[in-house]
């Protein structure tokens, strides 16, 4: 996977059974954490991508015929390596991404846990007989024999903020159902996402059921998603991007996770505490560049000054600086993000917010931000600055709150956060979003449980089944008997 160029990682792809040196072009990759260079990457092009599908294409013929427990042992095996390899893989992406030592360590091992899961799902994927003579009309001499079947090739694209987890979470399920996979990573992140490929590899994946291309998306993202080989793109990323690729790609089934806006909603009868406690943690954790980050407060003025009280210092307290002292804030995926983080803050400070907490950058290091008296006409209200820096509007009722948060393009997660159960369901009955947490941050896992976005925030329901049972269709077999004995 891995070979020296002048004394440099240069990262090959994985394509048909190899770890392939495809041509001479070749992307450098260099560390958030400190600039340092990390190595090479390929730059694959439209030659190299036909081939990519091709193998994929060929093997599919053979995969999806494979028993179903034997497609599983792949995925119990390659679930194991990730555990032997999960203090390694975590530094490659904790250098990679920088995201604090911990967060990588549970990313993998979590996703340990999600392949496994995955397979002990796949076993649970059962057809129907549908006898016939329940319509009007029909004997009983006919029977539909339903069952799933894979969906032929499934293009991955995965983002830099889970680039194992999130690339694990469509190749499992699409492989565990008998669809093969390509898999195009961000290119932040690629390098321990083909870490995840080498672990499927050496858990002994037959040839071209795996495959990876490696490239800027700029240059190859229309000719991927464009690919008449592919029969099926699930895609995480931003909300731009997702929309670009459904406008291009014209009936080709997808399955999307983008961005959110996600609102914590603080009722008067909130233990503030807990909702405090969550709000911190769901809104910093890995620097805010998480689609289910909290990126809004929206609080019953009636009860905002007691909240900001308990917001601040544990704002005040989180740690700052090095991914390697597990900080929660570290520096940003690169300058651009961070430049666009403080464009949010400083048009909102122009407009009046208050700095309840007033962080700075220190080039792509963004010290937290709690802005105060955000209203709606501030960019920083509707926008995803995918950063630490969080808004608190203030609403007069709960239903001002409910009006505000469905009136963003986004519909990710929502949290309230009430101790009347009855309150926090009307709240939550109301809210156009995938999935409502009640007093609790707003979060994708437990992996089984569906995850959806609805509005820009994506299209179809992931988490473990839900992702097998979109990389994959039903299909019936009609068998016709006769009711007699010659
Ligand atoms: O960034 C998008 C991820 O799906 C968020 O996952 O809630 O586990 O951080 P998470």
């Amino acid at each position: 996977m891995i070979k020296k160029i002048d004394g440099h990682n240069m990262y090959y792809n994985y394509v048909g059974n190899n770890w392939l040196y495809t041509n001479d072009e070749k992307m450098e990759v260099f560390s958030p954490v400190d600039g340092s260079f990390l190595g090479y990457l390929q730059k694959m092009n439209t030659k190299d991508i036909d081939f990519a599908f091709a193998q994929a294409r060929k093997a599919s013929k053979v995969w999806e015929y494979l028993p179903a427990s034997e497609r599983a042992e792949y995925l119990y095996k390659t679930a194991s390596i990730l555990e032997e390899r999960a203090e390694e893989i975590a530094k490659v992406m904790m250098y990679e991404i920088a995201k604090d030592y911990k967060s990588c360590l549970s990313e993998v091992t979590r996703t340990a846990d999600y392949i496994r899961f995955s397979a002990d799902t796949a076993k649970t994927i059962s057809g129907e007989g549908i006898p016939g003579d329940l319509f009007p009309g029909y004997k009983q001499d006919k029977w539909s024999i339903v069952k799933r079947v894979p969906l032929g090739v499934v293009l991955a694209i995965s983002p830099f903020n889970y680039p194992i987890n999130l690339s694990a979470s469509k190749i499992a399920p699409a492989l565990v159902m008998g669809n093969t996979v390509v898999l195009k990573p961000a290119t932040q992140g690629a390098m321990s996402a083909l870490h995840l490929v080498k672990a499927f590899v050496d858990a002994g994946l037959p040839e071209g059921v795996l495959n990876t291309i490696t490239g800027k998306g700029n240059e190859i993202g229309d000719y991927v998603t464009d690919h008449i080989e592919v029969d099926f793109i699930n895609f995480t990323g931003s909300s731009r991007v997702g929309k670009d690729i459904a406008k291009k790609v014209a009936m080709k089934p997808l399955l999307m996770e983008l961005g959110g806006k996600d609102a914590a909603i603080v009722l008067e009868d909130a233990d503030l505490d807990l909702a405090a406690s969550n709000i911190v943690a769901g809104a910093y954790s890995y620097s805010g560049q998480r689609c289910t980050a909290v990126k809004r407060i929206l609080v019953i003025e009636s009860v905002a000054d007691k909240l900001v009280e308990k917001l601040v210092p544990l704002v005040q307290n989180l740690k700052v600086g090095n991914p390697e002292d597990n900080a929660t804030i570290t520096p940003l995926i690169d300058e651009k993000s961070a430049n666009y983080v403080m464009e949010l803050v400083d048009e909102a400070l122009d407009r009046g917010a208050k700095p309840i907490v007033k962080g700075k950058q220190e080039g792509n290091l963004i010290y937290p931000y709690l802005l105060d008296n955000v209203d709606v006409n501030m960019r920083l209200a509707w926008e995803e600055p995918f950063g630490p820096v969080l808004p608190i509007i203030r609403v007069k009722d709960v239903d001002e709150a409910i009006e505000f948060a469905n009136k963003s393009e986004y519909g990710l997660q929502s949290s309230v956060f009430s101790n009347n159960i009855d309150h926090a369901f009307y709240v939550a009955k109301r809210l156009e979003v995938g999935s409502v947490q009640i007093n609790n941050k707003t979060e994708r896992g437990p992996d089984h449980f569906p995850f959806i976005g609805v509005k820009s925030s994506g299209i179809g329901a992931q988490g473990i089944r839900y992702s097998i049972e979109a990389m994959s269709r039903l299909k019936a077999t009609i068998l016709n008997t006769k009711d007699e004995y010659k």
